[in-house]
């Protein structure tokens, strides 16, 4: 039996899963997620290995305590790793993307147990479902460099069926072995398939040449071998991500949980009852959006980004560690310009105005590049060279009018 996880317990993670220390038992996916939220965790690499005493210790079962800081060492190259905290990992990135964080968490999750797991039936494939500009990419981008992964993001509309004009989904393989510069460490990576609702029928059956890129998926999503002539490569453990906005699945999602909706069985079968009520995206809203039943099929999580409402747009703002009105503040001062301002008053009404671009973060981009963009080419071109202190004085109105500052030099403090 697998114990409940507790905020102190360590788990190890060994080239064929996570282990429990306790019971020495494998842990199922299930746990993955707790394990994120609680635990430390041990971390190794199924390249890499224990060093000197802990194999001693894996043999004899688990002393936690003796294995607090374990050195990893990969054994051809002889260096030492620092090893992977995925905690560590979850907490820096939603410390960037900001109001994702079970997206993050489950993300990593998967993709850290298709990596680990010997077994090719535990692989997973993610679907990214949401409108534009909420993190989707951004999230896959900071994960694969803080798990260290090899990862290509693809655009599904230059694909089509093999024997037909464009590139096939296997050369998307190729791309990764290159991206990877190797031929095991791609069999790790990522691939993303972006805006892939691009190759659904659409409720045009006979839009074969679209369609039919969902086919030659299906045995790259399961795991099989491609040749390539740099050498064959297994996909068996590459984590596929699909990403759509796929209003489609949004509609049909409304229309289940209305009532309103055909999706293969009644409303009054009592088994079905929670899959109707199920606020979350269920495969059968991809099927009802256009994708065929045996692709969706392959994948094992559709995970929803969250749209950017106001306050998420004022946490953005003001808390990530990417925030481009924090590095923009920042920018200025290196040209010892201080920028006095109301605040909280400034970003809301930002956030009010991205809200409504209704281009998801993009549109905190566009206000802010915007606002900022005479007051740096004032201070840039009056200003490079001085040792002059400055203050430059806005409030709301710059939002919407960016001649609406006053840029005066700081008074001498004596
Ligand atoms: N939740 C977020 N927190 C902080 N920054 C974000 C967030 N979401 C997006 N961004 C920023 O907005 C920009 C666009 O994000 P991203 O490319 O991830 O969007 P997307 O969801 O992939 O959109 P699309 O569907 O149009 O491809 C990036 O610069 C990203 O850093
Ligand atoms: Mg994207």
């Amino acid at each position: 039996m697998v114990k409940i996880l507790t905020g102190s317990t360590k788990v190890l993670i060994l080239n064929n899963g996570l282990v429990c220390p306790e019971c020495q038992n494998e842990l199922s996916s299930y746990f993955i997620n707790a394990i994120i939220n609680v635990a430390d965790i041990l971390t190794m690499d199924d390249s890499y290995d224990y060093y000197n005493d802990y194999d001693k210790e894996l043999a004899n079962g688990f002393n936690t305590t003796k294995m607090d800081n374990p050195k990893i060492i990969n054994k051809e190259k002889n260096e030492v790793k620092s090893k992977i905290n995925p905690y560590q990992v979850y907490k820096k990135i939603s410390s960037k993307v900001i109001g994702q964080d079970d997206q993050i968490k489950n993300i990593i999750s998967i993709i850290i147990r298709n990596n680990m797991t010997n077994n090719a039936y535990v692989k997973s494939n993610i679907f990214l479902i949401g409108g534009t500009g909420n993190g989707k990419s951004e999230t896959i981008k900071q994960i694969a460099k803080e798990l260290d992964i090899p990862y290509v993001i693809e655009d599904s509309s230059k694909y089509t069926q093999e024997g037909y004009v464009g590139d096939s989904v296997q050369d998307a393989v190729i791309k990764l072995i290159n991206e990877a510069k190797d031929l095991k460490k791609a069999e790790h990576g990522i691939i993303v398939f972006d805006e892939i609702d691009k190759k659904t029928d659409n409720g045009d059956r006979s839009n074969v040449a679209t369609t039919s890129v969902q086919d030659s998926l299906l045995k790259m999503l399961e795991g099989t071998n491609i040749h390539t002539n740099i050498g064959t490569i297994s996909t068996e453990h590459i984590t596929f991500i699909l990403i759509g906005a796929c209003e489609a699945a949004f509609e049909a999602r409304r229309k289940r949980l209305t009532g309103k909706g055909k999706i293969g069985f009644t409303n009054t079968d009592k088994s079905k009852t929670n899959e109707l009520s199920n606020p979350n995206f269920i495969p059968q809203d991809l099927v009802e959006a256009g994708f065929k039943s045996e692709f969706v099929g392959r994948i094992d999580y559709i995970q929803e980004f969250n749209p950017m409402d106001k306050d998420m747009a004022i946490r953005i703002i003001n808390e990530s560690k990417i925030s481009i009105f924090n590095f923009y503040i920042n920018e200025l001062k290196r040209y010892k310009v201080d920028v006095v301002m109301n605040r909280e008053e400034v970003i809301e009404c930002i956030a009010n105005r991205a809200v409504q671009l209704g281009t998801g973060v993009r549109g905190i981009r566009q206000i802010v590049v915007e606002m900022f963009k005479n007051i740096f080419s004032q201070v840039i071109i009056s200003n490079a060279t001085s040792k002059q202190e400055y203050e430059c004085i806005i409030d709301k109105n710059i939002v919407y009018d960016n001649t609406k500052f006053k840029l005066c030099k700081k008074k001498r403090q004596n």
